[in-house]
């Protein structure tokens, strides 16, 4: 069997990548202009089943476009995952507003019982808006995660957010490809069940520009408006006029041209991810107290990253594990420091924490790569098992 390095997740460029690229520059549209980027939008939203898609440089600058559109400014508050990438809590900070850290049920997703709670015995609502009593401040959104492809219960969430007149933002940026099978969603994708949603396109998500985000938004004002902000906010074309201070969040017709490809290859994506995921599931779960993670059974998830859980009962620790296989040449990562622990975050509110510092501890991603080998699976497996017992 071959030692060859096995990263924890690139991406897979099988497609017409190299054709579309190729195409754009022989267009000389290289830069913001061009066909793609409409192509690319348009090709997102009809996936998703969105009205229309704002394609943007990033998912960060996509929250943040987000997190305007929806109004939330200067000394509101966003209810928002403690287990999760800084980056889909920052925006909460661009524009002034202030976080409220919830902890994850066993979907890894932010845990709804817990934000019900903290509306309900923390917070008034008084004339329509909610207002957190110790803060005094004005709670204006709530900000689930699809973490690694798993889904939110949205279901649930949705409920709480119109009794209590939240506006719902989703951090979809890992779940691409996610939907919901069952319950009052079912058929939508996640990033359209909430009042605006955001994807990513990061080197490391399900299908990459490179870097590069997509926003979606069930009121059609809200789409036009990130539109309308991540083109430096002009008002013409020709005279160059502005009405409010924008930004330049675009995406290139590059990127949007290895997008297209990307996206044309995205069920093969899903259904290689499954299927690697079942072979760790059929090898490592149960043994050495060893547990994969599971998805969600009432949605089509797109499986972006397998989670390895190590109960207490594994004779190595999750760190331990880490270094050992970094040794065989085995590339693994820890979930997420949680956010309420990191400085810019300290003074933050924080609550239903447990079981997010549980997934934390004891979480490791494996190679999840879409061009990963059985072969390669195996080894990892392997090597793992033997970690365990010797
Ligand atoms: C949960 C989450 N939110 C936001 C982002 C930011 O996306 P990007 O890297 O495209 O800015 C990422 C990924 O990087 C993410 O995983």
């Amino acid at each position: 069997m071959s030692n060859a390095f096995i990263p924890l997740s690139v991406p897979n460029f099988a497609g017409n990548e190299r054709q579309y690229v190729n195409d754009a520059v022989v267009s000389e549209w290289v830069s913001s202009g061009g066909s793609k980027v409409a192509g690319f939008e348009d090709a997102v939203a009809q996936y998703v089943g969105a009205a229309r898609a704002v394609a943007c440089n990033s998912g960060t600058s996509g929250l943040h476009l987000a997190m305007l559109v929806a109004g939330v400014g200067p000394g509101d508050e966003v209810i928002v995952p403690a287990l999760t990438f800084i980056a889909a809590v920052n925006p909460v900070r661009y524009v002034g507003a202030q976080p409220v850290f919830i902890g994850c049920d066993d979907s890894l997703c932010i845990d709804v019982d817990a934000v019900e709670t903290f509306c309900r015995e923390r917070c008034t609502l008084e004339n329509g808006v909610l207002i957190n009593n110790g803060s005094g401040r004005p709670v204006k959104a709530v900000e689930p995660v699809h973490v690694f492809g798993n889904l939110a219960d949205l279901d649930r969430l949705m409920e709480v957010a119109e009794t209590y007149h939240l506006a719902v933002i989703e951090d979809a940026t890992e779940a691409l490809g996610s939907f919901y099978r069952a319950g009052r969603y079912a058929g939508r994708h996640a990033g359209t069940v909430g009042d605006v949603g955001v994807f990513s396109f990061n080197g490391n998500k399900i299908i990459t520009t490179g870097a590069g985000g997509m926003v979606v938004s069930r009121h059609d004002g809200w789409s036009a408006q990130a539109k309308h902000l991540s083109t430096q906010a002009k008002t013409d074309e020709v005279y160059y006029t502005h009405d409010a201070v924008g930004y330049n969040y675009r995406m290139t017709n590059l990127q949007a041209a290895l997008g297209l490809a990307q996206l044309e290859q995205l069920e093969g994506f899903v259904a290689r991810k499954e299927a690697v995921y079942n072979q760790y599931v059929a090898r490592l779960d149960g043994r050495c107290g060893l547990r994969m993670l599971p998805f969600r059974g009432d949605i089509r998830p797109n499986r972006w990253f397998f989670s390895l859980y190590l109960e207490d009962t594994c004779p190595i620790k999750r760190d331990a594990l880490l270094t050992a296989l970094q040794a065989d040449g085995i590339q693994t990562r820890t979930i997420w420091g949680l956010i309420n622990d990191q400085p810019p975050y300290h003074s933050c509110e924080a609550y239903a924490l447990e079981k997010a510092r549980d997934y934390h501890d004891k979480v490791l991603n494996i190679p999840c790569s879409t061009g990963i080998t059985d072969a390669q699976v195996a080894r990892v497996c392997e090597r793992i098992l033997g970690h365990c017992s010797s």
